[in-house]
């Protein structure tokens, strides 16, 4: 069974994340859609949240798996038992940090471990999960950016954030 790893942050998830996801779930049996668990950041959404958000936006793709993970990703990848990473990537400017995170996987796991960059859709190929948070802080209109129905849980979020400065309200 081939099997491939899409980690990321997905803080929030966008329509380039979903594209990519599509994508690579056609070339695999199954396709786990991985969060990282980062105590160091203070995302926008808990990784529960984000996992559940991916969840609702994959329930379609029957082989697409949602988890999470923490620590190094190529561990992860041994106790899934998946040799394959699968990353985005929208212009040159991401290039030179996801060439350095798949040979520093590579060396990590003894050669064990590949990545596989798609290229974004050039209709995603300028969006990113900061813009978005951009966007959402100065009441933007998201609707081209995610899913309809992840906009009122961003709004939420920022709304919070107004109001104590913190998004867990
Ligand atoms: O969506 P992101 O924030 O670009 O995803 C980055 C991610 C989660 C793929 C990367 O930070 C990661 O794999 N972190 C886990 C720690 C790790 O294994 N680091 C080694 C690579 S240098």
């Amino acid at each position: 069974m081939k099997k491939a790893i899409y980690p990321g942050s997905f803080d929030p998830m966008t329509y380039g994340h979903l594209d990519v996801i599509k994508r690579a779930s056609r070339m695999f049996d199954e396709l786990i859609v991985s969060v990282l668990d980062n105590k160091a950041k203070s995302p926008l959404f808990s990784t529960d949240e984000r996992v559940k958000i991916l969840c609702e936006a994959t329930s379609e793709l029957k082989n697409v798996r949602v988890d999470q993970f923490s620590g190094l990703l190529v561990d992860y990848c041994k106790r899934q038992d998946v040799h394959i990473i699968i990353r985005g990537l929208r212009a040159i400017t991401d290039f030179e940090y996801e060439l350095q995170n798949a040979q520093t996987n590579r060396k990590l796991s003894d050669d064990d471990v590949d990545t596989i960059f798609l290229t974004t859709s050039l209709d995603y190929s300028y969006l990113s999960s900061s813009s978005v948070k951009e966007i959402a802080a100065f009441n933007g209109d998201l609707s081209q950016f995610v899913p309809e129905f992840e906009i009122p849980l961003i709004e939420e979020k920022f709304k919070k954030i107004r109001n104590t400065g913190n998004p867990e309200g």
